[in-house]
């Protein structure tokens, strides 16, 4: 995401019940006082339930240490780097496919990028959308062929128009709504081992903010969802800020709608409701696209900013298809959604809403998968039960249901029918007693059934009159993230659970005791900070991908220097010295972590996947030379980075990468 944390959403002002407000004297005991009691009682029953797992908190001299897992992390770790390239471990390579701007492949329709900014609306349309973000491989044909989906979370104006978008028009809001959305395009293996896409492919697809989607769900036709432009309520045109994604087990792709809010121009008076989601008098995040597009001034459309914030679903196969919003599974900044199956073949979606203090959530399907991919299992995801989590202090949770006419959830309360509670998923969250979390971002599940978490960063975690630290989110001021993970008590539709920390992130040599963090392995080789992206492969290695802000890195830092009136922190930066963004891959077992790619200057890394057999990993780099304003300046597009193209004319442009072993053997071996 845009990432300068002045404009963040922030808006949990709710006064949840306070059995989280763990005392100081056990927050200290869980981060300096070694495996202490509490600790211990939180880890135990996971590390009975789990066998082997007894690392946790890795890093903790007093934990009892497992036998390091043979054979899972191969691979010799890359150092920290700041340097305007990426970099894979000895014998790996990397190459560079579909940047922005690249035509997707649509026939008849490749026009080609300009790398002065100069492409118009109609070609952005069919090019690829800015800023990659999570990523889905379908295969046609093994691993040698397949389709890549993914999203493009936002867009820099600085670097979309030749001028910064100083001239302001239709034509330049469609050019940006174009640069947003999904993407499909075929991809394929070439005789010399390279990939390229396949131009032009009948799969060949964007879908932008000019894509006409479905509502399902209870949602679906809803006074709430009903505007002048769609009476119906059930009819929406696109989809935005697109976050995380994932492949699901019937085929399709899911994807999470993350900032909405922040593309609507907010109305000078908000309500209580509106506030609630960060809706600004008369203010949006810089987009402007209200100017020209009025269904975003939510003043006058109050409604509209109800129909996103979703989770979409996509077939790539068929490019036809009209994508949907499922509503059934709340509406949220939802950084996006992982599928697990129950035994009986029930999905379970599990979401985090990647906002301070704001919550993770967990649907239950009614309905089991059925064979015959996306068009069998239409429906799957609009029936069932959703739930947001409770941690508790003893390592215990709780699935708390969404559901109207329980747990207060009721017409007196402001909560109509179902429709509205999805629809007001926080406030039915903030009555329930859900956890606020520190910004949940990626949910990853591992053959062993543990669920694990990102919670990339919260700086105003125990800040004077915000939420203090809870067993969950244990740091006040937590510059550096961690990653929880929990495991069902059970199948995966559960309503309890048992949870512990995986890992504190952070840099070791920081002068904050609290901003150390603990994780297995050398500062050198495994410090990091801000998780972000996660996905566990089919060997069961977890990886990592890290989204620290521009404006904490030593390029940035080094560019604000420079600004007049700069003024220094107060405190020293924490992230500082921890180099680029970068992946590591980490061993669930064991808890060992190692670093396996860094990236260019000013980028985060979000997305992974691999094709089935394991060789080929497609990673997407994203806003490489990012400013620490979130917005280039056009006069100097590659002030910060010039990767991929280090044209002195060109400009930055988020990439997929294509990982593959020299010697054809599995990635992180
Ligand atoms: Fe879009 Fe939460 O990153
Ligand atoms: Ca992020
Ligand atoms: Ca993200």
């Amino acid at each position: 995401m845009a990432k300068d944390f002045s404009t963040m959403e922030d808006s949990n002002a709710s006064g949840n019940p306070s059995i989280h407000d763990a005392p100081l004297k056990a927050r200290r005991q869980v981060l300096r006082g070694g495996l202490s009691a509490a600790v211990a009682g939180l880890l135990s029953p996971l590390a009975v339930q789990g066998g082997a797992l007894t690392v946790l908190l890795s890093g903790c001299s007093a934990v009892p240490t497992a036998k390091p897992a043979a054979g899972k992390l191969g691979f010799k770790p890359v150092p920290m780097s700041n340097a305007d390239t990426v970099a894979v471990p000895e014998g790996y390579v990397a190459q560079v496919l579909m940047p922005w701007g690249e035509p997707v492949g649509v026939p008849g329709s490749m026009p080609a990028f300009l790398h002065n900014g100069g492409n118009s609306a109609a070609d952005q349309s069919v090019q690829m959308g800015m800023h990659h973000d999570g990523l889905a491989f379908f295969p046609l044909q093994g691993s040698d062929r397949g389709l890549l989906t993914m999203n493009h979370e936002y867009a820099d104006h600085g670097l979309l128009f030749a001028d910064g978008g100083k001239a302001w028009g239709p034509e330049q809001v469609l050019k940006s709504q174009a640069a947003h959305g999904l993407t499909v395009i075929e991809v394929a293996a070439q005789p010399d081992g390279t990939w390229a896409a396949v131009r032009p492919s009948r799969y060949a697809r964007r879908v932008t903010l000019q894509t006409p989607f479905v509502v399902a769900g209870p949602a679906a036709g809803h006074a709430l969802m009903q505007t002048a432009g769609d009476p119906s309520g059930r009819r929406v045109l696109g989809t935005l800020n697109n976050c995380a994604a994932t492949r699901t087990p019937w085929g399709t792709y899911l994807s999470g709608e993350e900032n909405f809010i922040g593309y609507f121009l907010g109305p000078n008076r908000p309500s209580v409701h509106e506030t609630r989601w960060g809706l600004r008098p008369g203010e949006s995040w810089g987009y402007r696209w209200a100017d020209h597009d009025a269904r975003f001034d939510a003043a006058a459309h109050p409604n509209e900013p109800h129909r996103f914030g979703w989770v979409v679903e996509l077939d790539p196969f068929d490019p036809t298809s009209t994508p949907v919003k499922r509503t059934a599974m709340g509406r949220a900044a939802h950084e996006g959604a992982t599928v697990a199956l129950t035994k009986d073949g029930r999905a379970v979606v599990y979401s985090g809403e990647d906002a301070r203090f704001e919550y993770i959530y967990k649907f239950v399907s009614r309905d089991r998968m059925q064979p015959g991919g996306a068009k069998a299992n239409a429906t799957l995801l609009d029936h069932g039960t959703l739930y947001v989590a409770r941690f508790d202090a003893d390592g215990s949770g709780r699935w708390l249901p969404l559901v109207h006419g329980q747990g207060g959830l009721t017409q007196a309360a402001g909560f109509a029918d179902q429709g509205e509670v999805v629809i007001k998923a926080r406030q039915a969250s903030d009555a329930l007693g859900g956890t606020k979390m520190d910004r949940p971002e990626w949910i990853a599940v591992d053959p062993n059934g543990h669920v694990y978490v990102t919670l990339t960063n919260n700086s105003q975690r125990g800040a004077p009159g915000r939420p203090g630290v809870d067993a969950a989110n244990p740091r006040e001021n937590n510059t550096g993230g961690h990653i929880l993970r929990w495991r069902e008590d059970g199948d995966f539709h559960a309503e309890t659970f048992r949870w512990e920390h995986f890992v504190l992130a952070g840099d070791p040599a920081s002068e904050r005791p609290d901003a150390q963090g603990r994780m297995k392995g050398t500062r050198a080789d495994a410090a990091f900070a801000c998780p972000d992206g996660l996905w566990v492969d089919g060997r069961g290695v977890l990886w990592i991908q890290t989204d620290m802000s521009s404006s904490e890195m030593a390029p940035g830092v080094a560019f604000l220097e420079k600004e007049p009136g700069y003024i220094p922190p107060a405190a020293p930066r924490e992230l500082l010295k921890l180099g680029n963004n970068q992946m590591l891959a980490a061993d669930p077992r064991t808890g060992e972590i190692r670093r396996f790619l860094t990236g260019p200057k000013g980028q985060e890394i979000t997305g992974v996947i691999t094709t089935p057999d394991g060789r080929t990993m497609f990673v997407n780099i994203q806003h490489p030379g990012e400013t620490p304003g979130d917005r280039s300046d056009p006069a100097h597009p590659t002030a910060f980075s010039s990767w991929p193209d280090h044209r002195p004319d060109g400009r930055p442009r988020s990439a997929t990468v294509v990982i593959r072993k020299r010697d054809g053997g599995l990635i992180g071996t």
